[in-house]
């Protein structure tokens, strides 16, 4: 850190789960940093943490924090990116934002830098993250895309408990704990802290991550059926998804269902596709039992792609298993990734 010709960053909501990996993930990255300010709200203000053996206190998130700011990584929730996110553009920052607040916004790139890098030259201050969901799927699926043409999605989510936060991640060990102990439980967090109810994650499966909307699809299936067609310039392309809680503690996983434009594709075309594509680790050789598992994409940033095989009634239909760490690559790395390629593209200026 401190490097001189650095650019001063800010990450807000750096006490959570997504904020704490971009913290890891700047200082891995080594980041050319010359000043981190680290906000929350104030419950966690005044609070210290040591990053690369410099001590930093956590101040409160207001308008004048962005004073001299360069690059602005926000995760804090939604409202706290729509009253924030524009008072830090005024003073000059570029916005990474990590919550929903903007995604949809026609005036603001939603970015997979291995999807759709050049939409960051259209930013009007803010760039949106989009939900890590969407973020393992379209990188899967974008060489496919390039080459084949794509005509249909389904998915299928299985994900971890941390993509509702780090209190999830408690609830579910002291659940888990709890149960195996037979003593009596609390939920109070999970499928959605603000909705009417709350169930056991520990030993269970939830088909619901956030709230039911009036078609019956929730929020998480919408965001990631309109963001794929956004980030992957297709609005016509017809996807849809159920979006499950599992009671794992990090690393989404996918059964994606997709058919492609050309014929005579082959699963063994599909795999050497991927094997040779950005961001993407093939695990695929079911002989030996090779598959991509969460628990082994923990603290990783690629998404790994395995169970390849063509479908057996439809001959343009394909399955795959898609898993990556959702804290990383569906959240902190892919944010800090758009920083990198900000500052590659000449697209920031330290001030
Ligand atoms: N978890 C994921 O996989 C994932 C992936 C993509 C996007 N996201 C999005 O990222 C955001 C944060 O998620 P998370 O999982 O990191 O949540 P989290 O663990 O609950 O952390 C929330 C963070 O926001 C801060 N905060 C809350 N209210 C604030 C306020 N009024 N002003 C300033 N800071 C405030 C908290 O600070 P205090 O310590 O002061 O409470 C904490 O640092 C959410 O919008 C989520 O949708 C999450």
């Amino acid at each position: 850190m401190s490097q001189q010709n650095g650019f001063h960053v800010a990450v807000v909501g750096a006490t959570g789960a997504v904020g704490q990996q971009m913290i890891q993930t700047l200082m891995n990255e080594n980041f050319p940093i010359k000043k981190l300010s680290l906000l929350s709200s104030a419950r966690s203000a005044g609070k210290k943490v040591d990053v690369n053996g410099q001590e930093i206190t956590i101040q409160e998130a207001k308008p004048e924090s962005f004073e001299g700011v360069d690059i602005a990584l926000f995760s804090a929730g939604g409202s706290v990116s729509k009253e924030l996110a524009p008072e830090a553009v005024k003073r000059g920052a570029i916005v990474v934002d990590n919550t929903s607040a903007f995604r949809m916004d026609e005036n603001t790139p939603l970015v997979v830098p291995e999807v759709n890098e050049a939409d960051l030259y259209k930013h009007n201050g803010i760039i949106a993250n989009p939900n890590c969901s969407t973020i393992q799927m379209v990188v899967a699926l974008e060489p496919i895309r390039r080459k084949y043409g794509l005509k249909k999605v389904i998915v299928s989510t299985y994900q971890a408990v941390s993509g509702a936060g780090a209190a999830a991640v408690e609830e579910l060990k002291k659940q888990t704990k709890s149960i195996i102990n037979e003593e009596k439980y609390e939920a109070n967090i999970l499928p959605v802290k603000s909705d009417k109810k709350h169930y056991q994650i520990a030993f269970n499966a939830i088909p619901q991550i956030d709230r039911f909307q009036d078609n019956g699809f929730t929020f998480e299936e919408i965001k990631m059926m309109n963001e794929t067609k956004k980030i992957m310039h297709m609005p016509e392309l017809p996807v849809a998804a159920t979006c499950v809680r599992l009671p794992v503690a990090v690393g989404h996983s996918e059964s994606v269902y997709f058919e492609i434009e050309a014929q005579d594709v082959s699963a063994s075309n599909i795999k050497a596709l991927l094997n040779d594509a950005p961001g993407i680790v093939l695990q695929d050789d079911p002989e030996n039992q090779i598959y991509p598992m969460p628990a082994d994409c923990v603290g990783k940033k690629e998404v790994f792609v395995g169970r390849i095989r063509k479908d057996l009634d439809v001959t343009r239909g394909f399955h795959m298993w898609v898993v990556s760490d959702n804290l990383l690559k569906g959240a902190a790395w892919n944010s800090v990734q758009i920083a990198e390629r900000l500052v590659e593209l000449g697209l920031v200026k330290s001030k």
